[in-house]
């Protein structure tokens, strides 16, 4: 709606996980280092944890986006369903027809796919995005799924994403075996007041429409700071709703009050920006 007035060639503030507009802070980086290292080692495990919308699939879509070309990737979203069904998942996204086919089936189709793919040097990998919802009991049957090896690598590497219960579940006395795999947890922070500021100019920028003079002040970083204590996801949503105000308002110019305006019409359910002014014809 707005991108025109503002000149971008896309919206700057999406809320898909789109690895394009990765913004790289200090903890997103080491992010993305921690699992490459994890999965080029061939560790068996990697995890990677963080609060709701703070970029875990994001950076997992760098990561995709990076290495795609030298990696056999499945990537599944984890429900509360047990481990047959996660299997089938697994070999369908792998590319493996596991119609029909029992669990004993389903591992060997897999097992024999994994030892292809190691005979032609390529190392897969099985992303598990929202893993906080999987049960003790399927982990642990992943961690036996992980004992496919060969003398010296494993055969599959599993990466484990999720939010901070992963890491109570993790530490569970009955999964002592399958945490002692996992090198370390990596635990994506949000962004401090600095980064905030980064991130925008960041994204503003991937977009487009620096050029075209859209500009935030220190203050509405401040407040945009307050208002989504570093989450990128909140962050993208108020912006996204400010520069609908702005656009309003005729504006080019981000300033503090405009930002709390943005903040009142996302309080106020049902409610949008067009209550507070009309906007004026142009041109
Ligand atoms: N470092 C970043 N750079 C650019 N955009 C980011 C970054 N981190 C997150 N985002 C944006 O924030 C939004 C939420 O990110 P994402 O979906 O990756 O979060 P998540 O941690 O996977 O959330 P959830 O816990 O709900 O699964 C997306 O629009 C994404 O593009
Ligand atoms: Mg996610």
């Amino acid at each position: 709606m707005y991108e025109e007035f503002f000149g971008f060639k896309e919206l700057p503030f999406n809320v898909t996980p789109d690895p394009r507009f990765l913004y790289r802070s200090v903890s997103h980086r080491d992010a993305l280092a921690y699992i490459t290292y994890g999965v080029f080692q061939r560790k068996g495990f990697v995890a990677m944890t963080g609060e709701v919308g703070v970029g875990k699939t994001t950076v997992v879509g760098a990561f995709i986006d990076l290495f795609e070309p030298s990696l056999e990737v499945a990537f599944v979203f984890s429900t509360k369903f047990p481990f047959e069904q996660l299997l089938f998942l697994i070999c369908k996204d792998f590319g493996l027809s596991a119609d029909g086919l029992n669990k004993a089936q389903m591992l060997l189709l897999l097992n024999e796919f994994l030892i292809r793919q190691n005979e032609d040097n390529r190392n897969a990998v099985l992303i598990i995005d929202e893993a906080q919802n999987l049960s003790p009991e399927v982990l642990e049957e992943l961690r036996m799924l992980s004992n496919l090896e060969t003398r010296d690598r494993k055969l599959l590497q599993i990466m484990l994403v999720g939010q901070p219960e992963l890491e109570t579940l993790l530490n569970m006395n009955e999964l002592r075996q399958l945490r002692q795999r996992i090198p370390g947890i990596c635990r994506i922070s949000m962004l401090n007041r600095e980064d905030v500021e980064n991130y925008i100019r960041y994204r503003l920028d991937v977009a487009g429409g620096r050029g075209n003079g859209v500009h935030f002040t220190s203050d509405s970083f401040d407040e945009i700071y307050h208002y989504s204590n570093g989450i990128p996801r909140l962050i993208n949503i108020l912006c996204d709703r400010v520069l609908l105000v702005a656009y309003v308002a005729d504006t080019r110019v981000v300033d503090g009050r405009l930002v709390r305006e943005g903040i009142r019409d996302l309080e106020s359910p049902g409610v949008s920006s067009g209550r507070h002014r009309v906007a004026k014809p142009r041109a």
